[in-house]
C-alpha cells in the first residue's frame, strides 16, 4: 500500500505497523517540481549514496530510521512521525542564501549556519525561525534545539567523510521524525539534497548540475558514489 508519493521517492506500508518501505524512483525535480525528468539509474544511485552516508552516521552513533536495505532502490525504515520542517546546514554560501542575501558564492561559514524551512510544497517551503515554527505548532522549542544540535553533529561527521573523498560539503538538508519519544534522522541524504564540490577544482557533483543545466547530473552522482565507496 502506497502511503505517500513524493517527488523522488514513494513510501509504502511495511510488513508491520511500525515500518515503512522507501523506494527511490528515477525522478529528478527542481524548482519545487517545475523542472522534472526521469533518468534511468538515478534512484539506484541516490539509494546507494544515502545508504553509505546513513551507515557512516550510524557508526558514529547517530540514530536513524534505517532498519535494513531491501534491494538496490528500497530500504525498510522505522515509521516515524515526520516533523514538518526541513533543517538546512550551510558550511558555505550557495543557492538560496546567495540569492537572498547577496553574498559571494562559496563564502565560508564558521560556525556553520542552521536554518529551518516549513515543509510545504504549496507554500514553497518558506524559511521560518524557531518562534514562528513553535507558534505554528509544528515543533516545540526543545525539539528545535535538539534538531539543531543533532544536525551540527551530523554535519561534523559528514564533512569528515566527504573530506576523505576529496569533496567539500557546502550545504545539505535533513528531516527528522518522532519515534518512541526520540527525534531520529529520517528521509535521505544524497546529492539531491546536498551541495557537493570537488575540493580542488570546485566542480559540482550535485543536483545543481540539473538545476542549472550544466551537463549530465548522473555523472556527478556516480562520481560521488565512486569516491565515497573508496573511502577507507
Ligand atoms: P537552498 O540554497 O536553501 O535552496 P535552493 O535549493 O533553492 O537553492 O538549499 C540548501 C540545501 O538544501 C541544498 O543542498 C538543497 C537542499 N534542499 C533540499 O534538498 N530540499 C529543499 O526543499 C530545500 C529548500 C533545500
Amino acid at each position: 500500500m502506497v502511503l505517500h508519493t513524493g517527488k523522488s521517492k514513494t513510501v509504502h506500508q511495511g510488513a508491520d505497523e511500525n515500518t515503512v518501505i522507501l523506494r527511490f524512483t528515477d525522478n529528478i525535480t527542481a524548482g519545487n517540481g517545475e523542472k522534472h525528468e526521469t533518468m534511468q539509474g538515478k534512484g539506484e544511485l541516490c539509494a546507494a549514496i544515502s545508504n553509505l552516508i546513513f551507515a557512516h552516521l550510524k557508526l558514529n552513533g547517530v540514530e536513524t530510521h534505517l532498519v535494513e536495505i531491501l534491494d538496490e532502490t528500497s530500504v525498510l525504515a522505522k515509521k516515524a512521525e515526520i516533523v514538518g520542517v526541513e533543517v538546512i546546514v550551510r558550511n558555505a554560501a550557495a543557492g538560496g542564501f546567495v540569492k537572498k542575501y547577496g553574498v559571494a558564492h562559496g563564502l565560508i561559514f564558521e560556525p556553520p549556519v542552521v536554518e529551518f524551512c516549513v515543509k510545504s510544497d504549496k507554500l514553497g517551503d518558506p524559511m521560518a525561525n524557531e518562534n514562528q515554527i513553535a507558534a505554528l505548532g509544528i515543533a516545540t522549542p526543545d525539539e528545535l534545539s535538539e534538531m539543531t544540535k543533532k544536525s551540527l553533529l551530523i554535519n561534523t561527521y559528514m564533512c569528515r567523510l566527504f573530506k576523505k573523498a576529496g569533496i567539500r560539503l557546502a550545504d545539505f538538508k535533513l528531516e527528522f521524525g518522532r519515534y518512541e519519544n526520540k527525534l531520529i534522522l529520517c528521509d535521505e541524504i544524497s546529492p539531491d539534497s546536498c551541495r557537493l564540490w570537488d575540493m580542488k577544482t570546485g566542480e559540482k557533483f550535485d543536483k545543481d548540475i540539473f538545476r542549472q543545466g550544466l551537463g549530465d547530473v548522473l555523472d556527478g552522482y556516480r562520481e560521488v558514489f565512486r569516491r565515497l565507496s573508496d573511502v577507507k
